[in-house]
């Protein structure tokens, strides 16, 4: 069977910024707090009331595809991961599609929250692996500030926008994702959630008067299912592939919170500087999070390392995978760069 392997990321960020500071003039909050907490200064927000997930999605399509140099008509299948569609349907995906021109790709849009990208990820991979496909997209987006309520201090410091994305192609023996763990439990369904806008609770004035479009989270409830989720299925996947500490590269972790982040990452044995962290600087991007950690680390990814994926989110859903690295990244970061200049 061959094995599916990234082969290459793209990304797209807003460019304006929502910093703690601007966070302390709408809610009773302050920088301390924020990031004592969370490990968040600032996150990108996409404030344009015409642009949402398929445009960030499309961007992040587009970045990837120029620095690999590839045709948008090579593309077989488009996989979004986002709790935050354009509309219900059309699925993001037939959006995407149509606005990169994957005039050959079919595809579909994945709700799993802050594990959708690695769902979709692994769903992408048995496209690959049964031989149906080989070259499918996989990408992680949402708009967060769609459904963050900005007078609610306890969500509204943790989200941020971003899409990013990669593509699954068929791995050199040994190499690509080798193993995944894939969980769901939805007997704490209500802990995060956001309980209007679907068919139990269509949108009426009482749905909107009493906020039920936002996301709602019990944070300090589903902190404990997350710390122990995410670092249990992290332990369990390096225990079955026979790995240490020692012979993992990088966890790339759902960046929900820093706190959640440590504390996995001392569970499987991990040094600081074996930690792929970016909440910092965008906050929680819920299905971009992992695809946006690959993306800001590729160039100091080589073929070989490995790597330990690992996320948790609302429903709940949570995974790790196990994913030897397919390429070396600083010469991809290097042609990009050589390109951007000879383009002037
Ligand atoms: N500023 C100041 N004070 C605040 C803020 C704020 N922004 N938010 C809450 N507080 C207060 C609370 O009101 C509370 O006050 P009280 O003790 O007087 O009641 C106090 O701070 C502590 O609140 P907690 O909720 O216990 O704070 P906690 O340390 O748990 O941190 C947080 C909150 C950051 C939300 C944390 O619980 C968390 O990270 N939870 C998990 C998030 C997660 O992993 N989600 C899954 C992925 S997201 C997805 O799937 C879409």
């Amino acid at each position: 069977m061959a094995r599916a392997a990234i082969t290459a990321v793209g990304r797209f960020l807003p460019e304006d910024r929502l910093t703690n500071a601007d966070l302390e003039k709408m809610v009773d909050t302050n920088d301390e707090w924020i990031r004592s907490r969370t490990g968040i200064r600032e996150r990108r927000i996409l404030w344009d009331k015409d642009k949402a997930t398929a445009y960030m999605a499309t961007e992040a399509a587009k970045d990837l595809l120029r620095k690999r140099g590839l045709d948008a008509s090579e593309i077989e299948a488009v996989i979004i991961a986002t709790v935050t569609p354009d509309m219900f349907f059309p699925a993001t995906a037939c959006l995407v599609q149509h606005a990169i021109g994957a005039t050959k790709a079919w595809g579909f849009d994945l709700s799993a929250a802050c594990s959708g990208f690695l769902f979709a990820l692994s769903t992408g991979a048995s496209f690959i692996e049964s031989g149906r496909h080989e070259k499918v997209l996989v990408i992680g987006a949402d708009k967060m500030s769609s459904i963050t309520d900005y007078t609610d201090r306890t969500t509204c410091v943790l989200f941020g926008d971003a899409a990013a994305a990669v593509l699954l192609e068929p791995a050199d023996e040994g190499y690509g994702i080798l193993d995944t763990i894939e969980q769901i439990d939805g007997a704490q369904a209500d802990l995060l959630c956001m309980p209007a806008g679907g068919s139990l609770n269509p949108p009426t004035h009482e749905t909107i008067d009493k906020k039920m479009h936002f996301l709602h989270q019990q944070g300090r409830q589903v902190f404990r299912y997350a710390v122990e989720g995410m670092a249990d299925v992290s332990v369990e996947v390096m225990a079955r592939n026979g790995l240490t500490g020692d012979d993992v590269r990088y966890l790339v972790p759902h960046q929900a919170n820093l706190r959640i982040i440590d504390a996995t990452a001392r569970r499987m044995g991990l040094t600081k500087d074996k930690v792929m962290l970016n909440i910092e600087r965008y906050g929680n991007t819920t299905a971009a999070t992992i695809p946006l950690c690959l993306n800001d680390w590729e160039h100091e990814l080589r073929r070989g390392d490995n790597l330990v994926l690992s996320a948790f989110g609302g429903g709940f859903t949570w995974g790790a995978m196990y994913v030897k690295w397919a390429y070396d990244g600083d010469k991809v970061a290097a042609s990009a760069e050589a390109e951007m200049v000879a383009e002037g």
